[in-house]
């Protein structure tokens, strides 16, 4: 599909006056890393993800029609972006509507009827707020799919397949990996020659074979440092822009893909745990490399790096760690392992973690709707 599909003709929203809908969405870990975009949140390379099951946001978005609809044409022009309201756990965030104005601003052009609409958003994450674990794909994808819910109340012709596809486009507008938070247990966002249907504007599910050694891998995250982020995600993929490595960390992350690809048929454990701890660490050496320059490692992050390292010596592990672009670590292992490392990150890890603070989750399915109230 192309942008154009994602233009809706006319849609008319006389009929309908007030609702809500919640949808509850998963967070994602990338496996290989999406760091690099262009305009309009392109990216310039494919990633693939293991979608999360117990990290996730509930978003209630409620609409009502708005009163300028009666207002002359002249008014109504300069009403460009939906009036809303947004509350995270109960209060009223102001501080949240600048990254959600913007984002109504850039889907306003694929959704049109939103103007007519005055909307509350209220919204939970099942994870801490300041862990450190990014909220924005789980969050975009919540509203996204929400929007989506309403575009399907006004137009019920449209298909399963268009709503989740157009959901994953809109999503990315918020937040590139959020486009990764919809659908399937495995994604992948980015246009690939040997994935079938993928697309630079909406990540799709990864329906290729997956060894049963993959199912329902766990992911432990352990919480090393609950901060705001050190360096936001528009800066850190802004630095990608005239570096040194960018054009040949663009060429490996495609290279990468095909290895995964071939990794999730086989089951190769050992080459899996290869592929994520270096896909993790060329992250961070981007990171490290780039103009202004950032180590966002603590120390900690490297004392649970080098343990890992040490236990997959001892014992015949296939435990690994990824990162995201922050201190924190994600334990990824197979469901096999699943007693073993809880006893490894109650003993040897949580020491290491702020408040010995950690996550188990696992692999999950995707967003789920839980409601639909008119
Ligand atoms: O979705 P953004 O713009 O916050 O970028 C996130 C990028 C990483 O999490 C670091 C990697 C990835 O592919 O998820």
């Amino acid at each position: 599909m192309i942008e154009q599909d994602f233009i809706p003709r006319s849609i008319d929203t006389s009929k309908l006056t007030k609702g809500s809908f919640t949808w509850k969405t998963p967070s994602n870990i990338a496996l290989v890393k999406y760091w690099g975009k262009r305009e309009p949140q392109i990216p310039e390379n494919t990633s693939i993800s293991f979608t999360l099951d117990a990290c996730h946001t509930i978003t209630t978005l409620s609409f009502s029609k708005n009163v300028i609809l009666s207002a002359p044409d002249s008014y109504r022009d300069e009403k460009s972006h939906p009036v809303f309201d947004i509350y995270f756990e109960g209060k009223k965030k102001d501080d949240f509507k600048p990254k959600i104005a913007t984002f109504f601003k850039r889907i306003e052009k694929y959704c049109p009827y939103l103007k007519d609409f005055d909307f509350k958003i209220e919204s939970e994450n099942s994870f801490p707020h300041s862990s450190g674990i990014a909220s924005s794909a789980s969050g975009m994808s919540a509203l996204a799919l929400c929007v989506m819910s309403l575009e399907k109340e006004l137009n019920s012709e449209i298909s399963d397949e268009y709503f989740y596809k157009k959901a994953s486009f809109l999503a990315r507008l918020g937040s590139g990996s959020a486009c990764r938070s919809v659908k399937g247990e495995v994604v992948v966002w980015g246009e690939h020659q040997e994935i079938k249907d993928s697309s630079n504007l909406y990540g799709v599910e990864f329906t290729d074979e997956v060894h049963s050694n993959f199912k329902n891998y766990q992911d432990t995250i352990l919480l090393v440092d609950k901060g705001e982020k050190q360096v936001s995600s528009t800066l850190g993929h802004d630095l990608m822009i005239g570096h040194p490595f960018a054009e040949n960390r663009f060429q490996q992350a495609e290279e990468n893909i095909s290895k995964m690809k071939s990794i999730l048929k086989s089951g190769d454990l050992k080459a899996f745990v290869n592929l994520v701890e270096s896909e993790a660490l060329t992250l961070h050496a981007m990171m490290m490399t780039s103009n202004p320059y950032f180590i966002l490692m603590k120390p900690n992050t490297l004392k649970i790096i080098h343990k890992i390292w040490e236990y997959r010596e001892i014992i015949n592990s296939n435990v690994c760690f990824t990162l995201d672009a922050g201190a924190n670590v994600h334990l990824l292992f197979p469901t096999s392992e699943k007693e073993t490392i809880a006893k490894f990150v109650d003993i040897e890890l949580k020491q290491f973690c702020q408040n010995n603070q950690y996550i188990e989750d696992g692999v999950g399915r995707g967003a789920v709707l839980m409601k639909n109230e008119k």
